[in-house]
């Protein structure tokens, strides 16, 4: 693990100017892009695993699990329930099979596109009792805020699947946004550093941790 990740560089001195405006936009006009086949198959090799599994059971999701430690880790912690964890990277979700063998009962490790995963779910119905996104992409150019998840189309999604919902990142503005975003929708969302010290629970946690750098925890119910 290196211990020499830099800080956030942003053009951006604060929330984007533009994120209220992009915002309402997505909230006012559901996104009706298609979606890919890989998409229907990513959701509906989760929808078996879910039924053989049982579907009664809470469901957990960690969208963006890398190298899956976090999922492993919330899989353990919460035995009672079903944990996807997903990841476009085929290689990351291959390195985490091989890392974390055997996986736990209660985990699918799930190659698939967030953005098209979570309008299936919604889609279906489905509730999450927890949604964690621990380190997404930060995007930190401010021409890219369209790409954070917050400022993406697919946003009234997140909200739509409710649930406890975490972010963490060492980008704290990528949090304030994700506050700001979830004000428009009448939910007040907490912030605040990660005790120093703590256990990591994913790779990038771990080695922002090492380099020094704080890492931040947003908290909603949604
Ligand atoms: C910065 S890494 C963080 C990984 C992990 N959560 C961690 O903290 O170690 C961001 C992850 O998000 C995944 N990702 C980015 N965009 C995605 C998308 N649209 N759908 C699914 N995964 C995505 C990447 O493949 C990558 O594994």
């Amino acid at each position: 693990m290196y211990a020499n990740s830099r800080a956030v560089q942003s053009n951006q001195e604060g929330v984007h100017t533009d994120l209220e405006k992009v915002v309402v936009r997505h909230l006012a006009n559901p996104w009706q892009a298609p979606f890919a086949d890989h998409d229907r198959e990513a959701f509906a090799q989760a929808s078996q695993w879910r039924a053989k599994q049982g579907s009664e059971r809470p469901l957990m999701l960690d969208s963006g699990c890398g190298t899956g430690r976090s999922s492993v880790h919330l899989a353990r912690a919460n035995p009672q329930a079903l944990v996807i964890g997903a990841d476009q990277s085929a290689d990351r979700l291959t390195k985490a099979q091989r890392r974390f063998a055997p996986l736990p009962d209660n985990l699918l490790l799930l190659r698939s596109d967030c953005a098209g995963l979570w309008r299936l779910m919604v889609e279906a119905g489905w509730q999450l009792a927890r949604h964690q996104i621990l380190y997404p992409n930060p995007w930190p150019k401010s021409a890219h805020l369209k790409r954070r998840w917050h400022g993406h189309p697919v946003w009234p999604a997140v909200l739509a699947l409710g649930g406890e919902l975490e972010l963490r990142s060492n980008w704290p503005i990528y949090l304030q946004e994700v506050q700001a975003a979830l004000a428009l929708s009448g939910h007040v969302a907490s912030i605040e550093a990660l005790p120093e010290g703590q256990e990591p629970v994913t790779d990038f946690e771990e080695k922002y941790q090492a380099s020094g750098q704080v890492n931040w925890r947003l908290l909603v119910e949604l």
